[in-house]
């Protein structure tokens, strides 16, 4: 038996939803926090999703106290942690539990752990952050499934990424926070979740400057010490919310938002024709009479995020059109456009392409979510579609969305999760 989400489709959606904490600053906060050497870090707006219930339990194993209300608020005290090797399941449930390498491998030199999981988009390599850990004096040995990364002192170098990765950006600001001297790292990965991180460890007393330019300096320091965060809202999740909007709604607010960092995602969605008044922290969405088909390329940011390429994609489906979807950062990341087709969907693929026909009816399926943000585009189809929409393998979409179905279900969505035989 598992369990499903099941939408039946076509219901218009009316009324206000909130954004809750960012994902992938939350996943990278928590290791963050086994930096300091003593005091209490308290994390509030910690989004609730599986993630961070994988990264407790990696807590766990090294002895943090945590104190987590399973709602808003993490407290996470390092005074009894001990660095053994990470190892177990929890680490391969999730891609971030690499940030305890750049994490363990910062405050002791040392760390042993198995290679991470997460959402399977193609070749997803690491040699970027092992590189980092290297140009900072650290030795990487894999053995039987495990890295050993270790070092006698880590001392501060100059960093040039060949690619702007967001983790190997993190890790390496991790392991440089106590590295003697001054660690550049050049082509550093520009989102706003390392601004976030950046700056928790500069409330914990790290020296970090530029996080959000594309040159990072870390000067290190001795020790970092307990504080208190709230974190950024999550862009993913509300570029989620404003395309099932742009799709459904007769007036939709979504609130807790940054319009900022959905800058390249806004633009998009007016060029389709999508009615929005953008405020402070909220955007309000109305129903566009038509939508016109757009092209996308994804990049980096502030480019177009690949998170949001795939939600995007089912809204083209209703555009009117030909829109031609590029993926330049995970080349393999279309596998919701098969599932797609099966609802109707007009999509010809082609290497790091999708070029969709629209608008196409959908018709609701029995569908799976192979991935956290194919489990979003299939949310979107399925609000769109005629019938009943069964999601299977829901378990990456609560890896991302905090409650989606009850927060949908709360603006008119006909949605509800059941138990059913796994076909
Ligand atoms: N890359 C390398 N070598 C490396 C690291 C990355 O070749 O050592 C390549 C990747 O294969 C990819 C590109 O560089 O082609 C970008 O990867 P990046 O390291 O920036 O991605 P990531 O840190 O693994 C984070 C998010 C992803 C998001 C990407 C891109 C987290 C936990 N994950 O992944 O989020 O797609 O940045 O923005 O922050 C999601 O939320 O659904 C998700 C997959």
């Amino acid at each position: 038996m598992m369990e499903v989400i099941k939408i039946e489709g076509g219901h218009e959606l009316n009324g206000t939803i909130s954004v809750g904490g960012s994902k992938n600053a939350t996943v990278a906060l928590i290791p963050a926090a086994v930096l300091a050497c003593g005091g209490e870090i308290k994390i509030y707006g910690v989004p609730e999703i599986d993630d961070v219930e994988n990264l407790i339990n990696l807590l766990k194993e090294l002895n943090v106290k945590v104190d987590y209300d399973g709602k808003d608020s993490i407290s996470i005290v390092t005074d009894d942690m001990v660095n053994i090797p990470l190892e177990s399941k929890a680490v391969t449930k999730l891609r971030a539990s690499y940030y305890f390498m750049g994490a363990l491998l910062g405050k002791y030199k040392r760390v042993q752990m198995k290679m991470p999981g997460g959402c399977y988009l193609g070749p997803r390599p690491i040699d970027l952050h092992l590189k980092g850990f290297e140009a900072l004096g650290a030795t990487v040995t894999y053995e039987q499934g495990s890295y050993i990364i270790e070092a006698k002192e880590l001392i501060g170098n100059k960093i040039y990424l060949d690619f702007a990765s967001v983790g190997a950006t993190i890790n390496i600001m991790f392991a440089a926070v106590y590295a003697q001297g001054k660690t550049v790292i050049e082509n550093a990965a520009k989102e706003p979740e390392i601004i976030d991180v950046a700056t928790m460890l500069n409330k914990m007393g790290a020296n970090i400057k530029g996080a959000g330019t594309s040159m990072i300096t870390i000067e290190g320091v001795e020790c970092l010490v307990g504080c208190t965060h709230e974190i950024i809202p999550d862009r993913i999740v509300a570029g989620t919310y404003l395309i099932l909007a742009s799709a459904m709604a007769k007036e939709v607010t979504i609130e807790n938002i940054i319009p900022h960092h959905l800058e390249s995602l806004i633009s998009k969605l007016q060029e389709m024709g999508v009615k929005m008044d953008v405020g402070i922290d909220t955007i309000k969405v109305s129903r566009a009479e038509k939508l016109t088909s757009v092209d996308i390329n994804t990049q980096p940011y502030p480019g177009f995020a690949t998170d949001l390429q795939q939600p995007l994609t089912t809204l083209l489906t209703q555009a009117e059109g030909t829109s031609i979807v590029r993926e330049n950062i995970y080349t393999e990341r279309f596998k919701h456009c098969l599932e797609l087709q099966r609802m109707g969907a007009d999509i010809q693929l082609s290497p790091a392409q999708a070029t969709i026909e629209g608008p196409t009816p959908l018709d609701g399926d029995y569908v799976t979510a192979t991935d956290l943000r194919c489990g979003a585009s299939l949310i979107v189809a399925g609000l769109i579609a005629k019938g009943v929409t069964t999601i299977q393998d829901i378990y990456h979409i609560d890896r991302g969305y905090d409650n989606i179905d009850e927060k949908l279900r709360a603006i008119g969505a006909n949605i509800w999760r059941a138990t059913e035989k796994k076909d």
